[in-house]
């Protein structure tokens, strides 16, 4: 899955790509304009004050910048900044570890936050609000509780799925930002400016072929950009162009809207085999051999926003849009208006 081109999700060869393009400042952010504005607000509030940052919560799809800012905040506000991941602390220990390492006014990034266990998360929670931590010493009757002092750090948290965060933690960070999905016009500027990097030479209608079809998504951006200036270097002149750049892609099996195989098959299996949803998750998941995971994260989000997919309390539903674009025929009413609950959108995660 991660082998798709168009994969929003990282790979093992983007991490070389990844630290070479990555912004390093809020200016050199592009894009996310409200995110920045805000960001801009809280740094420049805590750094007129001398204190430590808020703890701060990114949420998103992959590939949208979550990382990035966490580092360019720990830049900015000039301070050291450790990096974990959820699935990675196992133990209280590896936590209690991370924590009693930590100097004053040091980020602990935390991706995939959602992850963390159960009991985990109960040592953050003082950690977070009261800067101490919980330690038992001993077994038995005899175990007792100490508590330790923490210096003032800042948690900065990533997730894909805010849902699966428990209430609890949520409330433990005092800002938390949603990342969307980025327009054309960031794109545009995004391509150009990893093909300037990149020492790539890419022309305006070229650099619109590869925004167009990077699902809004900086990080397939830059990966189709990489696969454009092969096939640039190799079949043309090494300048990247529309003409090059629709034959890569179209030879990469990414469409003008950049769909690839898994995307079109997850719409032509719901319009094909359940006549168009609602169907449940599950039971596309089955039929397409794709975890529901990866569907939720990697195919949906960009359905979603395209307008070629719908949630529904009943499960999932193919738009008349979805129809148009693969060239079934359209049939009278594809979503019956009576199965809308906008609030139950998100029932399934
Ligand atoms: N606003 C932006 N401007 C320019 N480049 C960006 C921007 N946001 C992200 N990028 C680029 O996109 C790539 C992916 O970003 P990043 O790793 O921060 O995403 P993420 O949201 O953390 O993804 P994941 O959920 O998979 O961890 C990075 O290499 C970075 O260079
Ligand atoms: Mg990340």
């Amino acid at each position: 899955m991660t082998d798709r081109v168009i994969s929003p999700q990282p790979t093992p060869t983007d991490s070389t790509l990844d630290a070479s393009l990555r912004p390093r400042t809020l200016g050199e952010v592009i894009g996310q304009e409200t995110v920045k504005e805000n960001l801009s607000i809280l740094l420049e509030a805590a750094q007129k004050r001398g204190e430590p940052l808020d703890h701060v919560l990114f949420y998103g799809p992959p590939g949208l910048g979550k990382t990035t800012l966490a580092h360019v905040i720990a830049n900015e506000m000039g301070t050291s900044i450790h990096v974990t991941a959820g699935p990675a602390i196992e133990r209280a220990g590896d936590l209690a570890a991370i924590l009693t390492n930590l100097h004053k006014g040091d980020i602990l990034f935390i991706d995939e936050i959602h992850r963390l266990g159960k009991a985990i998360e109960e040592i953050l929670y003082p950690a977070m609000e009261d800067f101490s931590l919980d330690i038992i010493i001993g077994r038995g009757p005899g175990a007792r509780s100490i508590r330790l002092k923490l210096p003032r750090f800042t948690v900065i948290g990533a997730t894909t799925r805010l849902a699966l965060l428990s209430a609890p933690l949520r409330t433990r960070f005092g800002v938390i930002y949603r990342l969307g999905f980025y327009s054309l016009d960031a794109m545009i500027t995004i391509v150009n400016r990893a093909a300037g990097l990149l020492g790539v030479e890419i022309n305006d209608d070229g650099a619109g072929e590869i925004a167009r079809r990077a699902r809004g998504t900086p990080r397939v951006a830059l990966r189709l950009l990489k696969r454009v200036r092969d096939y640039a270097q190799v079949r043309a002149d090494g300048v990247i162009t529309s003409d090059v750049a629709k034959q890569a892609l179209t030879l990469l099996a990414v469409d003008e809207l950049g769909l690839d195989e898994i995307d079109r098959r997850v719409l032509e299996t719901i319009i094909s085999k359940f006549g168009g949803g609602p169907v449940g998750l599950d039971t596309v998941s089955a039929a397409v051999s794709e975890e529901t995971d990866t569907i939720m994260d990697v195919v949906e989000p960009y359905l979603l926003q395209l307008g070629f997919l719908e949630r529904t309390p009943r499960g999932r539903v193919a738009t008349k849009l979805a129809y148009e674009h693969l060239g079934f025929p359209c049939p009278e009413s594809p979503i019956q208006p009576s199965l809308w609950d906008e609030n139950t959108e998100d029932a399934e995660e």
